[in-house]
């Protein structure tokens, strides 16, 4: 089964890049990757079915459309360092040689970060933070082994995720507790020294609210004046219809680059439920309750939703292409709508529909709009 899988992936890949039209409803001749090449990377966080072929169909449009990846799940620490003396490389392999095999800008995801954390990582066996310096050891060791097992073929890595509150503060993760705000750079040089020619980047969600945005430029503008490497800055982006606003998007995108880093939108996706969060914190860790109401597109997106979030997604790429000078990487949070988390976060169990390829596979109207307006760009990196 696992053969005959295969090789259709093969006959779709060869002919997808033989005739450029995976995914694409109209016989498009180009794919957002070729018309993109050398103007902004274009990503899809990928999840293990599509790197190890069992989604041999989704395997391959991603790789006909984008030509960076980043891995969804399989590189956080409590599924690559499930117990201190175990690392567990099986599907983050898989990821690696499917970015190879495809011509990937391949991105690690994510070193540092306190949710889908090992358990054991922080604590000693009673279950009580550990000293400074074995926690000092520990993410040594970590950040040393993975980065030195993929290095030269993962070119970015977001070294640490997630690490300030929305008002600015330091998040009180067991990594600020235990090492104050060391962690951050001390995680920095350590990924440095793994592999010296590695981009390394932060990245964080809710990047338009000034005190946050301000806060991660202050981190960045003290981790440059120490001479300790960091190439990029990531807004994660997991959007609704009216959440972040453009303008603000595009303030945070100039600050971020004033510091000399590259911008990147590194988790995009565009939810068009009904927002529970209503101005509070959207962390990972928050969740409600399921109600229809909540869920009011589950027999299908009428056309004027669509319409208006096709719209919406086309503002936002104009936005990135018209700062393509500073922003690197633009990646969607996801290949197609069945894939994405946004139908279990912030409410379990959704229709939700954020991404840029529907549940049949087939691109939104939004692909042949990317293709169209990148072709009339042309880019000068800053
Ligand atoms: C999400 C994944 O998409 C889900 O499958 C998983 O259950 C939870 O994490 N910020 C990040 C990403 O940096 O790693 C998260 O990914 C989404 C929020």
């Amino acid at each position: 089964m696992k053969y005959i899988q295969s090789y259709l992936a093969i006959i779709l890949f060869v002919f997808v890049s033989c005739t450029g039209t995976a995914g694409t409803k109209k016989t498009e001749a180009s794919t957002m990757r070729q018309v993109l090449n050398g103007k902004i990377l274009i990503g899809c966080a990928v999840n293990v079915n599509q790197t190890n072929g069992e989604d041999s169909v989704g395997s391959a449009i991603i790789a006909a459309q984008y030509n960076s990846i980043t891995p969804e799940n399989c590189m956080k620490s409590e599924v690559i360092h499930p117990e201190e003396n175990r690392y567990d490389f099986i599907a983050s392999d898989a990821y690696v040689d499917y970015g190879m095999n495809h011509g990937m800008f391949i991105i690690g995801h994510c070193l540092v970060w306190h949710s889908q954390l090992a358990p054991w990582f922080c604590v000693d066996k009673d279950g009580k933070n550990v000293s400074p310096e074995v926690l000092k050891q520990r993410l040594k060791t970590h950040i040393e082994t993975i980065v030195g097992r993929y290095k030269g073929r993962i070119k970015g890595w977001d070294v640490v995720n997630e690490a300030f509150n929305d008002d600015g503060t330091y998040r009180q993760s067991k990594f600020y507790q235990i090492l104050g705000e060391e962690f951050i750079p001390l995680a920095f040089q350590y990924a440095h020294e793994a592999d010296p020619d590695a981009e390394l980047y932060y990245n964080d969600y809710s990047m338009v609210g000034a005190q946050k945005r301000d806060s991660v430029i202050s981190m960045v503008r003290k981790l440059k004046a120490r001479g300790i490497r960091i190439d990029g800055i990531g807004m994660q982006m997991h959007s609704t219809m009216e959440d972040p606003n453009l303008s603000g998007v595009e303030k945070s995108i100039e600050a971020f680059a004033s510091t000399g880093c590259k911008v990147m939108i590194t988790e995009f996706d565009m939810s068009v439920l009904p927002n529970p969060f209503a101005g509070t914190n959207a962390s990972v860790a928050n969740r409600f309750a399921y109600t229809e109401k909540t869920d009011p597109f589950s027999k299908g997106l009428p056309d004027s939703v669509s319409t208006a979030w096709n719209k919406r997604m086309n503002d936002f790429f104009l936005l990135f292409l018209k700062h393509a000078d500073v922003i690197s990487r633009v990646t969607m949070w996801g290949l197609a709508d069945s894939d994405s988390w946004r139908n279990d976060w912030p409410i379990r169990g959704r229709t939700d529909y954020p991404l840029l390829f529907d549940r049949s596979h087939q691109s939104k109207a939004i692909v042949d709009s990317i293709i169209s307006e990148a072709k009339k760009v042309s880019v000068v990196k800053r």
